[in-house]
């Protein structure tokens, strides 16, 4: 009666054990949405800590024609590197229309499975480039302010130049020459 009892008692509490650890996996996207820059490389992470694992991770990319699958077959831009907890689509030479929407990750583990979707932007190439451009115009309207500024004061220098400053620039000159004739016939002699 007694071992009957705790049989019973054991396989209440066997269940209730699994009750808490079985089901569908529970998938989670490590980012729900995702930014980049065409032609560079993204990772799309999704993770699963569930219990029994995952044992097959699958890729999809939305699309109005049917998800499509993607592995490390479909497109040599494409791949997948999966773990039990784990796994990562790399898409190399983003493309800006090709690749922006929204992928599909799912896991599939003994007891069903689960999926989550993150969306992808890709950002032009020249989205990039505005922030540097901003910098090469701002250096630009520096040195025409510059520019015009040196323009406007030269007219005043040249004028004090020619008053004063021309003659004793040439006999100075002068010297130096001189100087350099009576070298040249020392040496000579
Ligand atoms: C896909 O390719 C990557 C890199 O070449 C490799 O690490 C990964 O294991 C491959 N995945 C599959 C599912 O074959
Ligand atoms: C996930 O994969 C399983 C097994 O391949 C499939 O039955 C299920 O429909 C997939 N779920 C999604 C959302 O694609």
């Amino acid at each position: 009666m007694a071992t009957t009892l705790l049989v019973v008692l054991g396989l209440a509490l066997l269940s209730a054990d699994r009750g808490t650890g079985a089901g569908p996996p529970k998938v989670n996207a490590v980012k729900k949405s995702e930014q980049a820059t065409e032609r560079e490389e993204v990772v799309l992470v999704c993770k699963s800590e569930s219990f029994p694992p995952v044992s097959n991770w699958e890729w999809y990319k939305i699309s109005d024609a049917g998800d499509q699958v993607l592995t490390n077959n479909s497109q040599d831009r494409i791949f997948v590197v999966s773990t039990e907890t784990k796994t990562e689509l790399h898409i190399r030479d983003l493309d800006l229309k090709v690749d922006s929407g929204q992928y599909i990750c799912n896991g599939t583990s003994a007891e069903g499975s689960g999926h989550a979707v993150i969306t992808l932007r890709v950002r032009s190439h020249l989205a990039a480039l505005w922030p540097f451009l901003g910098i090469v115009a701002e250096v630009l309207v520096l040195v025409t302010i510059i520019f015009i500024y040196e323009k406007r004061r030269k007219p005043d220098e040249v004028l004090d130049d020619e008053d004063t400053g021309s003659a004793p620039l040439k006999s100075s000159g002068h010297h130096v020459n001189d100087k350099g004739k009576n070298v040249r016939q020392r040496n000579a002699s």
